[in-house]
């Protein structure tokens, strides 16, 4: 038998990018690919990109020219382009590095093994349509080894919210979601491979409305049917918009037992004005009033957000109100993010904020947030918590888990194995863990 092919895959970005490398990975399989770590040994690489924020692109040549040694010394490695990047220059790559054999677009991995082939054929090859049929349907050649004890499981993508600020609209398309069967078939699959907890995945994931048995099912009705899944603990869901945010799923946050006290609700900025200009279609006091009613439905639900700074127009005022929307709200983790202007959005030809400006901005707004991160973190000493333990920790005897608000947590000398889901008594808080012990 001939040796497997070696396939790497270097991922940047969101979850979804790790979900999609992972089918791709599988898809790849199929034709006898096995992964590796490292690029030196690889017979096929594969850069699945991001193109949210600045620097997307240049950081995507950059990487190319690197592998420039190796294919001389391999003349058969493919290397190829995926992901949002790919989706947005793919035909400036080609032109721009002759290294590059393979272009592929987020919404044609399916198509990846007839890529492959065309690639090892000689030729380029350059996919980014946005083809009708479902990617992951037809990404077949799963293997079914055993996995560690949490997954990611996309169950929509694209966005029709035009934020005027992000790419990806364009990048991913337009909103699609997954039949709710096949969710349900993919969730049983992990759960029968060793995975107890499941973040589903979307752009915008809590618009998901996809085809059920009675209907379009919500993501709240997504939800209740995976509690139903035998195995599986808990659950989870990422990104959603407050607009998306159902009165269904709110109260889900209440009463369904395996969904965990934790939300991802971006509100990017608490400026009125600004939230107008971003084409947020909410205000800063609406999503106060949303936050209210998730944590009288769950008191103890953790908080989490995005925020983009030094938005065009972006006065000091206006981010103040950005700031007093932290302080009301209280996030227990927070993403910010200086605005970067991505070329085709109808921001980037706005008047912008000078980058000391924003700098300055982006510490403050740090600041505060990492405040109120280690002041929610360490009033977790002393409680009791969940903990999903996923790997061993960096000393001897220790292991390493998240708890239902996704503190990391460890605990030493404990009889305690990989996909135990076990109540610890927590003790000490540091800069990004706790300790505990177990109760
Ligand atoms: N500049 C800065 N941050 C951005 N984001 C999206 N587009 C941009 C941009 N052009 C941030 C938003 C979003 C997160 C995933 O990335 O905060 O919620
Ligand atoms: Fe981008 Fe999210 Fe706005 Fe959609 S809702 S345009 S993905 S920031």
């Amino acid at each position: 038998m001939s040796e497997p092919k070696k396939l790497y895959i270097k991922t940047y970005g969101c979850q979804m990018n790790v979900y999609d490398s992972e089918r791709m990975a599988e898809a790849l399989g199929g034709k006898g690919y096995v992964e590796t770590q490292s690029p030196d040994d690889a017979d096929m690489i594969l850069l699945n990109t991001c193109h949210i924020r600045e620097k997307a692109a240049e950081k995507v040549y950059s990487e190319l020219g690197r592998f420039k040694g190796l294919k001389a010394e391999k003349p058969d490695l493919k290397i190829g382009v995926a992901g949002c990047v790919a989706q947005a220059e793919g035909e400036e790559i080609m032109r721009r590095q002759p290294l590059v054999d393979l272009v592929v677009g987020p919404q044609s991995y399916h198509r990846l093994p007839e890529l492959e082939a065309k690639a090892r054929s000689g030729e380029k090859a350059l996919d980014t349509d946005f083809p009708e049929e479902d990617k992951f349907e037809k990404l077949k050649g799963r293997p079914k080894a055993q996995r560690g004890p949490t997954a990611f499981l996309t169950v929509q993508e694209g966005c029709d919210k035009f934020c005027a600020f992000c790419v990806v609209p364009y990048t991913r398309g337009a909103e699609v979601s997954r039949p709710a069967d096949r969710i349900l078939g993919e969730a049983r699959e992990l759960v029968e491979r060793g995975v107890r907890e499941i973040t589903l995945l979307g752009q915008n994931v809590n618009a998901y409305h996809g085809a059920g048995p009675t209907g379009d099912m919500s993501l709240a009705g997504l939800i209740w049917e995976l509690n139903k899944v035998d195995g599986l603990e808990r659950i989870r869901f990422t990104t959603s918009h407050p607009n998306d945010m159902t009165d269904d799923l709110i109260e889900a946050h209440g009463t369904c037992e395996k969904l965990m006290p934790y939300l991802h609700l971006p509100v990017q900025s608490g400026s009125d004005k600004i939230l107008k200009r971003m084409n947020r279609s909410h205000t800063a006091e609406s999503y106060l009033r949303l936050v209210e009613r998730i944590r009288a439905a769950r008191p103890d639900i953790l908080m989490s957000g995005d925020f983009i700074v030094g938005f065009p127009e972006e006065t000091e005022e206006d981010f103040q109100a950005t700031l007093d929307l932290v302080e009301q709200v209280k996030y227990g983790y927070a993403y910010s993010f200086k605005y970067s202007t991505r070329p085709g959005t109808p921001a980037a030809e706005r008047p912008q904020v000078p980058t000391e400006e924003a700098d300055d901005r982006l510490q403050r707004l740090q600041t505060l947030i990492t405040r109120h991160q280690r002041e929610i973190q360490d009033g977790m000493v002393g409680r009791e918590v969940g903990v999903l333990f996923e790997k061993p920790g960096r000393l001897k005897g220790q292991m390493v888990g998240k708890s239902e608000y996704l503190h990391s947590v460890h605990v030493g000398d404990a009889d305690v194995q990989v996909g135990d889901l076990r109540k610890v008594r927590i003790t000490a808080s540091a800069a990004n863990s706790l300790a505990g012990v177990l109760v």
